[in-house]
């Protein structure tokens, strides 16, 4: 068995970004939920115990607490925050109110430097608080590590045990040498190896999807995007010609989007792909709607609709199914974050973190078994797996692009020359973000059609044409965005470009608005 940490989430906004750290140290972690049985955790023989944040109280009526018994499995257990006070409660220390809330920056001492959390690390740190509460006593056979201005407790151990208690966050980027105390919990303190990376990966995931898949055949939706051209790549190598990617082509996607799909997984990686142009179908179903909500359903219903006959297409036709075996299973790119289960405690913002955007699946009457092979990788992980199994850099950082593609970034009506306008202003902004090293730097960057006409000069002629508005910002997870302010040089080539080269454009904006209040993109 892998060796891992748990992670025991009691619904802090931070509990995914633990698991990522120690998984950036090559151990392998999984996020369970607070009150899972402690003999279930002991059946996966963890390594190590981590109890994550979160925004409760420890002594309130619903505070959700753990199973007692995860402190006699005799693993060693690090508390965050909201974790280290649970692990004083439980071993008989105390936690009370703290006069005043403490956030944000801080300034931690280490007063044992023998405690192997801060081994390596210099005798100060700056640190991240989040917390109401304060540990006013020590559980005992605890000692104080570490203090800070308001907490002669900030760090707190029981070596003996293996047991240790942190105040602060050192899992987020404002507590910076939070890594290293991390790194020396799971590597020093739990004495885990380097046994968790993308290469090692590669074998494991081709051994599960061979033994779920059979000889049976699979079919993969594929849409050029990092998640699904990954899962592609990983299941050809693993079940070859068993695998047939379907890839509809909507009319409404990006300059040369389609042709290097159908370079990189037919021409070069040769996996049975079924092209389909649905283009004609899409575009006709879209004239004259305006909506944003319509034009999204429309697209999401169009899309299930062709994504149906092309699969009931590939059943009847006999050559796409190797060894004469049914089309048995449906692959799909779901990641972690999509099937940790989220903790339903008030006022968690991680549990409303829940995409509207992803459009209800497929009908119920398409009988497949599904195949989800990156379903225990975050996002930077499959990134890094998709250079492993050799898929090209652009494909495997590119930026996001929504499923309904240009559609909600032509604001009115999507026509056919609206959406060539649309390619041709695009195609300008990626090329220039990539010259000026912009866009593997930032969250996203492209054009939006604003279809409100003015009036222009070309040469000795006078336009009335549409505008362009640019965007470009910079965001964790999509979630909250900074607009990306971008060199006068930069967007002085972009509107001049544009506006030359593009047929139909004679004016350029930029976009200089947050999410919120605004959204990243215009519909
Ligand atoms: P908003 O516009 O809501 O976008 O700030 C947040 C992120 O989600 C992407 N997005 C979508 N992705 N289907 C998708 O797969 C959609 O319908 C959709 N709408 C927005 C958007 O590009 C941004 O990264």
């Amino acid at each position: 068995m892998l060796e891992q940490i748990i992670i025991l989430d009691f619904g802090s906004q931070y509990t995914q970004v633990i698991a990522r750290r120690v998984r950036e140290r090559n151990v392998y972690s999984q996020i369970l939920r607070y009150d899972v049985p402690a003999r279930e955790i002991a059946k996966l023989k963890p390594a190590g115990l981590i109890l994550s944040g979160g925004p409760s109280s420890v002594y309130a009526k619903d505070a959700p607490l753990p199973d007692r018994e995860i402190f006699s499995l005799g693993i060693p257990v690090l508390g965050v925050c909201y974790g280290v006070q649970l692990l004083a409660q439980f071993l008989g220390g105390k936690v009370e109110k703290g006069l005043r809330r403490e956030y944000g920056k801080g300034k931690l001492r280490v007063t044992d430097g023998s405690c192997p959390l801060f081994s390596n690390l210099p005798e100060t740190l700056q640190v991240w608080n989040s917390h109401g509460d304060k540990l006013t006593r020590l559980p005992r056979d605890f000692k104080s590590v570490a203090v800070t201005e308001n907490s002669e407790y900030a760090a707190i151990e029981n070596r003996e045990r293996r047991f240790f208690g942190l105040q602060f966050h050192p899992e987020v980027a404002h507590t910076p040498l939070g890594r290293e105390i991390i790194s020396n919990f799971v590597h020093k303190i739990c004495g885990c190896d380097r046994t968790w990376t993308m290469r090692g990966y590669v074998g494991q995931a081709v051994d599960e999807i061979r033994e779920q898949v059979g000889t049976d055949n699979v079919i993969l939706g594929l849409s050029g995007g990092v998640d699904s051209s990954v899962a592609a790549a990983l299941l050809h190598k693993a079940i070859g010609d068993q695998l047939t990617c379907i890839f509809v082509n909507n009319g409404l996607l990006r300059a040369r989007e389609a042709e290097t799909v159908q370079n990189v997984f037919g021409k070069h990686f040769h996996i049975k792909l079924k092209y389909v142009d649905a283009s004609k179908r899409f575009l006709s179903k879209l004239r004259g709607v305006t909506d944003p909500e319509r034009k999204r359903k429309i697209i999401g219903g169009e899309f299930i609709s062709v994504f149906s006959d092309s699969v009931g297409d590939l059943k009847r036709r006999k050559e796409f199914a190797a060894h004469g075996r049914p089309f048995k299973f449906l692959a799909q790119g779901t990641l972690y974050p999509d099937v940790i289960e989220s903790v339903p405690i008030a006022g968690n913002p991680a549990a409303l973190i829940k995409s509207h955007h992803n459009v209800g699946g497929l009908p119920k009457k398409m009988k497949f078994e599904l195949v989800e092979p990156l379903k225990c990788l975050f996002k930077d992980e499959v990134r890094e797996l998709g250079l492993e199994l050799g898929l090209p850099r652009e494909m495997v950082f590119r930026q996001p692009f929504p499923g309904p593609g240009l559609a909600v970034r032509i604001l009115g009506e999507v026509t056919p020359s609206r959406c060539e306008i649309l390619r041709n202003a695009d195609a300008i902004v990626v090329e220039e973000m990539k010259t000026s090293g912009f866009y593997y730097k930032i969250w996203q960057s492209f054009a939006v059609l604003l279809p409100v006409r003015s009036v222009g000069v070309m040469g000795d002629e006078r336009t009335y044409d549409y505008t362009i508005a640019i965007r470009a910002v910079e965001s964790q997870d999509g979630m909250t965005a900074d607009w990306v302010k971008l060199p006068y040089e930069l967007l002085e080539k972009l509107a001049s470009r544009i506006v030359n080269e593009v047929k139909g454009v004679n004016r350029c904006v930029f976009d200089i608005t947050s999410k919120p209040p605004g959204t990243i993109e215009w519909e």
